[in-house]
């Protein structure tokens, strides 16, 4: 087993603490890691070069490098630091880089297979917003099972959380790990709709881009196949 944890930090606080209890659950797998803003330093600059050729970013090559892992994995951990009700900037960053995976423009197939948990902890109130903003894009990019943890651990690092939360922390990660193991993968109807309406702007050159258009030909999209199987 693959696993891919992408940190909206660059510290070892509740959120990564509380990603990487659940990463260690799963005996074995194979775990890479990358936090932000550190392996990501950068803004999308709006030059929309990506819609023509992702490899015209001009942040391809490090945002490549995460994004294959995340494409490779077979369960993703997403983590996040609640500040201000959302998820963090370096995170809110490394997923406008990734706007090109989202269903509208061009899908990966490997996304509508995996499993997916998103991690936030607040101080008090705001994990369900930032865990939202990290869900919009796993949706939009195919992923068909995403489970969320968010806690208001009334804390500023992991060190001060309150032994009973730990604790009860510590239980929800065993069960979550366990529902991750025993479950499989089911596309959703929300997700089939959602790629029906994308194919049929596709296929009416309602995209933004003929290289779209392509890219979805090429894949069988615009005919019987699908990225599911
Ligand atoms: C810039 C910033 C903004 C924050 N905004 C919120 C917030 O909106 N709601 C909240 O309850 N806590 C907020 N906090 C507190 C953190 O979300 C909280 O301490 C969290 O557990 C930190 O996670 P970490 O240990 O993974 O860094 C904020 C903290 C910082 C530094």
């Amino acid at each position: 087993m693959k696993i891919t944890l992408v940190h909206g930090q660059n510290h070892k606080g509740s959120s990564y603490t509380i990603g990487r209890m659940l990463a260690e659950k799963f005996d074995g797998a194979d775990i890479e890691e990358f936090f932000l803003p550190r392996d990501l330093e950068h803004f999308c600059l709006g030059c929309y070069s990506c819609i023509e050729d992702e490899s015209r970013c001009p942040f391809y090559a490090e945002k490549k490098k995460i994004l294959d892992s995340v494409t490779g994995a077979d369960l993703l951990i997403f983590t996040t630091p609640t500040y201000c009700m959302h998820a963090s900037a370096g995170m809110k960053s490394f997923l406008d880089l990734a706007f090109t995976y989202w269903m509208v423009h061009r899908p990966r197939r490997e996304m509508f297979s995996k499993k997916a948990v998103i991690i936030s902890t607040a101080s008090g109130a705001g994990t369900g917003s930032a865990i939202k903003d990290i869900k919009d894009s796993l949706f939009w990019w195919g992923v068909p099972y995403i489970r969320k943890m968010g806690y208001a651990v009334h804390a500023m690092n992991w060190e001060t959380v309150a032994p009973a939360q730990k604790e009860k922390i510590g239980k929800d990660v065993d069960r979550m790990a366990k529902k991750i193991s025993g479950s499989n993968v089911h596309v959703g109807i929300k997700t089939k709709a959602c790629f029906s309406a994308m194919r049929l702007m596709q296929s009416k050159d309602m995209g933004s881009s003929p290289k779209e258009k392509e890219y979805w030909q090429e894949n069988g999209w615009l005919g019987k196949g699908r990225p599911w199987k």
